[in-house]
């Protein structure tokens, strides 16, 4: 086989078979097939795409590119989660707890990633002593004992993906349905759970800025998971405004902590209590969906999700006092409010100009290897639909640096439009995704 071959007939619309996608990414792998031939490929791929066959295919090698966690030792139908991202995301800081709290082990592998923010791990880190590297065995040991464990992902997950996605990165190969659906499902399949939820945002904050687009990527992911044996839900969720109101990992972590003692904002509790519903019915906790609705709102009501995240902040060697006093969190020196110019309404938010204001006063990364501020970000004082005065507090930035706070405010006032009349709000939950 040639991988010369391989890009011809891709490049003129052919099938690739299951042995010739295992050619490319093995031989990739092991650096037979070089980065420009690949590059091609991909190229290639972008125009003509793949079908369903190929993209499962293709996932299951780049899943097989590396370890495949066993979770077989832990007892019950694990359950993974895993969302495509947006700006103001803090769901699995509630909803994980939730889930545990309801007898459901979570065994979660997530990302640092790239972004406006960290992810989940950073912010999980601004609990004092939290530690996000678990040797096998502790994060087995955790799962079986208190249902939760989350964990940085292993250097050797889905190693194809990371090779692939550098050189996805720098040859404008990111935005294709299925080398998404393929570097999302690969991570997932080899992070060993056996049903998925996955959370697919649309609107101007996310990565898929139609529901058109993310209808379709997440019926791609979700066969995928199907095919391969993990029974598998997407739920389309609303991003045309951040979620919730906090932006920026310790300040987010604050907002999660509300949210499970049943004081977070609407947007964010109804979505952690959807997705915490699939997850149970995935999981055969429950026969429907409206029992998994009422089982996630008690762990709320009874604080037992709460408990939960103070065991796993624990069992990580954090400090759980944070939980219920969040003055032991990281903190900003600065808090500077932003204004509004004229007396109307929010007609819109730029979500991702929300987001670049917060990468600006440092909350996030631009390359791998930057550092992240865990205390700085922004808290929404108005979100889109709200009447305003002139001269009222539109959002509060916290930073502590004068000149990145003043670049974020810049940024941030152009994120807001506001109007006499707001352009409409969407429904949080645009759809459900299950085959
Ligand atoms: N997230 C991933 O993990 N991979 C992609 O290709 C896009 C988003």
């Amino acid at each position: 086989m040639r991988m010369y071959d391989l890009i011809q007939k891709k490049r003129n619309g052919g099938i690739l078979l299951p042995e010739e996608i295992h050619y490319m990414i093995q031989g990739y792998m092991t650096e037979e097939i070089p980065d420009y031939q690949m590059s091609a490929m991909l190229m290639a791929i972008y125009f003509q795409g793949m079908n369903e066959e190929e993209t499962l295919n293709l996932t299951l090698e780049m899943a097989k590119s590396g370890d495949l966690l066993d979770l077989s030792s832990i007892e019950g139908i694990k359950v993974d989660k895993h969302s495509t991202g947006g700006v103001g995301d803090k769901t699995t800081l509630v909803l994980a707890p939730m889930v545990a709290a309801a007898g459901i082990p979570i065994a979660k592998m997530s990302g640092r990633g790239l972004g406006h923010t960290g992810g989940t791990i950073d912010k999980l880190e601004s609990f004092p002593g939290f530690t996000t590297s678990l040797p096998e065995e502790t994060f087995i040991h955790n799962v079986n004992s208190i249902k939760l464990a989350i964990s940085g992902q292993t250097a050797n997950l889905a190693p194809a993906d990371k090779k692939l996605y550098a050189l996805r990165d720098v040859t404008a190969t990111v935005d294709q349905k299925s080398l998404i659906a393929a570097s999302i499902m690969s991570k997932k399949l080899a992070s060993g759970a056996d049903a998925i939820v996955l959370d697919v945002k649309t609107g101007s904050g996310a990565f898929m800025k139609t529901k058109e687009e993310a209808v379709a990527l997440a019926k791609t992911m979700v066969c995928i998971g199907n095919r391969a044996g993990r029974k598998t839900t997407a739920v389309i969720s609303d991003m045309d405004q951040p979620l919730g109101y906090a932006v920026g990992n310790a300040l987010e972590v604050k907002e999660a902590i509300e949210t499970l003692k049943g004081n977070g904002p609407k947007d964010l509790t109804r979505l952690c209590i959807v997705l915490g519903s699939h997850m149970l019915f995935n999981a055969k906790a429950v026969d429907s969906l409206e029992k998994g609705e009422e089982l996630m709102q008690q762990t709320l009501t009874e604080g037992i999700a709460l408990k939960k995240l103070a065991e796993l902040v624990h069992a990580q060697g954090g400090n759980e006092q944070a939980v219920y006093d969040t003055s032991l969190l990281p903190s900003a020196a600065i808090q500077e409010p932003v204004y509004a110019s004229l007396d109307g309404c929010i007609e819109k938010i730029y979500t991702d100009e929300v987001g670049a204001a917060s990468l600006l006063l440092g909350c996030g990364r631009t390359t791998k290897d930057s550092t992240i501020d865990l205390s700085a970000g922004l808290i929404l004082h108005k979100k889109t639909g709200d009447s305003v005065k002139k001269g009222d507090i539109i959002a509060v930035l916290h930073g502590n640096d004068t000149s990145k706070i003043a670049a974020a405010k810049d940024r941030l006032l152009k994120a807001f439009i506001l109007g006499r009349r707001a352009s409409g709000t969407f429904p949080l939950i645009r759809g459900v995704v299950t085959e």
